[in-house]
């Protein structure tokens, strides 16, 4: 038997518990090739316990880990390893990688590093200097949710929407492909996966107004293979010549109007799964474009592929089916979330099913070869659907919930049910985990909707007088029935295991190792709870909520677990938009094991707050710098100026001197600030400044008024 790398060599030292030796054994049989990450097919269909390969670690993606060394009798002793700074305030989604001895780790901007996963030397780090002016196509922060591992290379996909496949040693790139037009506001924040040698990625985007589509490219070089489009492109211009062309043409059938004009949406951000038994590639698609569907097909239709799981032929990328969640969508619940494999005893027989928790509240158990709906049922509060009808597989629409112009109060919201992080589910439970999350948000669609290149492009809003005064209200009684848990949900039995009430929403992605659950939590903690009945076992502070996905791994004999903790995307804008926003260290890569005792440096103490420059602006003036600031700037900054990637109240002298040169110049671009000199005016940023001046003052300007006032 050859050794994999010289530098990580594998000790089997005396004393190990069974399943660390059969792991090592494991590891060690397969073992062909000496470079680091030689990750293949056989690999991937079957790794050894020990290892974490790919980002669901398994291709059924069940986060499960058989690893028991840290279990319920021992995880009282369960310390930090080590810790790796990321450099950054952003947050930090991805789920790590764990090769041979090496952690691969990606960042916010796709930064990506390898570390020795023994003590947390930096091997290698690479930058592929995502360009920072398309942060501001991110909805929700420049996340990287991953990386794949092929023959000795990390795969990378980019924000701005390149693969780049690093060599392992070196993380130096072998090669890059772009893989969409930057013509339309893509963006990549999901993590490429690796099939049988392609790497398949899709792409985000619908907020604002592009054509999702996956794409299958050449492992070893990066060429493209085949193309998927979730929506239908503008007939005039006849087919795509992309393996979707079969299937367009039925798809167009479910739309009205000039549905293209804005690129129709249906992002696919997210889940990308793969059965190797039935060769099929499957991926949850997103919202469209506009989000209001009167606007977006008037007359009505279903708008395929929006917010559905679609099956394709793994060679061809062809379609085999679809299964649309909520057809002609309109509450943003986009169906993305982790698609999770697993043969289930359902009715007296083996069922080969997938596990979908969307954002729409149901939790859905599908027949994998076919598509064909075995049962769901909502894992939340619902009110935009009475159920789902188990002959037709369709919802059945609450009327109630469809919204014009007359505010409605609707859960879930737009931070959906569940989202993206990643659900878990365990062999040995048969249990399903995730975090959950009650959100009740006011709809209506503005009367002066105005699609416009490269903007969000929802539809909602415009509210006034009478509208504007409802809207409030019924969003204060929303705001009150919010609630956030992880959940254990059955789903042969499509009911709650059990629940574990959490302060607030933005708890992280979930692992099981062993008969333990994982999860980062907005308590600012990594918390650890019995799989089978949620009680608490261990918990750790980690001075910002780790919302990514952990992982598990075996090293030397010793069981380690990693975790990213950068408090941030789209769930912390959430939070932050209500004002709610903690004190906070900056994002790391921290790993612990029994028996370790590091410890993280102590938080820097709140800054001074700056004294407010005097407000000598109209009261026009700072109005319209309210309504600019709301459409402009509150998605990164937080509602009312409160929160945020910085808080534009507490800008000190000096940026209040530079506030010109920093939102039309583009003076802090590299820090992810881009220039707003293509939408907004001198005079616009002056209005906008004074109503940052206004709400500083207001806030704490003569000597009154806190933080957390709002
Ligand atoms: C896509 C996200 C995004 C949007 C939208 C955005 N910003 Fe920023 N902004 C940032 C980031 C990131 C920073 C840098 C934070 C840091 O310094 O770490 C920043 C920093 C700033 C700063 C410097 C603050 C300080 O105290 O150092 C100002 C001023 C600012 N933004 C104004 C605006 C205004 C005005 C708008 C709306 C026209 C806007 N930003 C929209 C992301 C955004």
């Amino acid at each position: 038997m050859k050794r994999r790398r010289p530098s990580f060599p594998l000790i089997p030292a005396l004393g190990l518990i069974t399943c660390a030796l059969l792991a090592v054994a494991g590891a060690a049989l397969a073992q062909k090739d000496s470079r680091p990450a030689a990750v293949d097919s056989a690999r991937l269909r079957a790794p050894p316990a020990g290892q974490w390969l790919s980002d669901g670690r398994t291709y059924d993606a069940q986060r499960f880990s058989p690893l028991d060394q840290i279990n319920e009798t021992t995880v009282g002793r369960l310390g930090l390893a080590w810790y790796a700074d990321l450099d950054t305030y952003r947050g930090v989604e991805g789920t790590p990688l764990f090769i041979d001895g090496v952690l691969y780790n990606v960042s916010a901007w796709d930064v990506v590093t390898a570390y020795d996963a023994r003590n947390g030397k930096a091997l290698w780090t690479y930058d592929p200097q995502a360009p920072r002016e398309w942060g501001r196509y991110a909805c929700c922060e420049p996340v990287s949710r991953g990386l794949a591992a092929w023959k000795g290379h990390i795969i990378l996909a980019t924000l701005d929407g390149r693969l780049i496949s690093l060599d392992a040693a070196t993380g130096k790139p072998a090669w890059t492909t772009q893989t969409f037009d930057k013509s339309q506001p893509y963006s990549i924040t999901g993590a490429p996966r690796v099939f049988d040698g392609k790497v398949v990625i899709g792409n985000g985007g619908a907020d604002l107004g592009a054509r999702g589509f996956v794409g299958a490219y050449d492992a070893d070089t990066g060429k493209p293979l085949w193309r998927f489009y979730v929506t239908p492109g503008d007939p005039s211009k006849g087919p795509d010549h992309a393996a979707s062309d079969s299937v367009m043409a039925m798809a167009a059938k479910t739309w009205k109007g000039d549905w293209w004009a804005v690129n129709g949406g249906g992002a696919p951000w997210d889940s990308i799964a793969y059965d190797p038994k039935l060769k099929l590639v499957y991926f949850g698609t997103g919202n469209g474009t506009p989000l209001v569907a009167a606007y977006r097909s008037p007359g009505g239709g279903d708008n395929l592929f929006l917010c559905s799981v679609v099956a394709v032929n793994a060679e061809t990328g062809r379609y085999v089916w679809h299964y649309q969640e909520v057809p002609s969508e309109e509450w943003d619940y986009d169906c993305n979330q982790t698609l999770v494999q697993a043969d289930l005893k359902i009715g007296g027989r083996v069922r080969q099913v997938l596990m979908h928790a969307p954002k729409d509240g149901f939790f859905y158990v599908l027949d994998r070869k076919t598509g064909q709906l075995i049962s769901a049922n909502n894992y939340v509060p619902v009110t935009w659907a009475k159920g789902i009808d188990p002959k037709t597989g369709r919802p059945i629409f609450n009327p109630a919930a469809r919204y014009d112009l007359d505010p409605v109060l609707v859960t879930p919201g737009p931070g959906g049910g569940h989202n993206w992080f990643p659900m878990a589910f365990s062999p040995r439970t048969r249990l399903a985990y995730f975090p959950s999350y009650e959100q009740w948000v006011v709809y209506a669609r503005d009367p002066d909707f105005k699609p416009q290149p490269f903007r969000s492009n929802s539809g909602w809003g415009g509210y006034t007088g009478e509208a504007l005064k409802k809207r409030i209200a019924l969003q204060k009684e929303g705001d009150k029935k919010e609630k956030a848990w992880l959940t254990a949900w059955d789903p042969v039995a499509q009911k709650l295991a059990w629940q574990v009430r959490l302060p607030r929403h933005g708890n992280g992605g979930v692992l099981v190792s062993g008969d333990l659950v994982v999860e980062g939590t907005t308590r600012q903690t990594l918390a650890i709870f019995r799989a089978s009945d949620g009680k608490p076992l261990w918990e750790f502070p980690t001075q910002s909520a780790p919302v990514a996905g952990p992982i598990t791994y075996l090293l030397d004999g010793v069981q380690y677990i990693a975790v990213n903790a950068g408090w941030g995307g789209g769930a912390a804008q959430i939070e932050r938009s209500a004002g709610k926003e903690l004190p906070r260290a900056p994002a790391r890569l921290l790993v612990f094991r029994l028996d370790a005792k590091a410890t993280l440096p102590a938080l820097k103490p709140e800054e001074e707050l700056p004294e407010p420059p005097p407000l000598r602006a109209s009261e026009a003036q700072v109005q319209k710098g309210a309504v600019l600031y709301a459409r402009t700037c509150a998605l990164c900054h937080g509602q009312q100026a409160v929160g945020g990637v910085k808080d534009l109240r507490r800008m000190t002298r000096q940026t209040h001197a530079q506030f010109k040169d920093i939102v039309l110049g583009g003076l802090r671009k590299d820090k992810g600030m881009a220039s707003f000199a293509d939408i907004l005016t001198a005079d616009d940023a002056d209005a906008i400044h004074a109503y940052l001046i206004a709400r500083a003052n207001e806030d704490w300007g003569k000597g009154g008024g806190d933080d957390d006032s709002h």
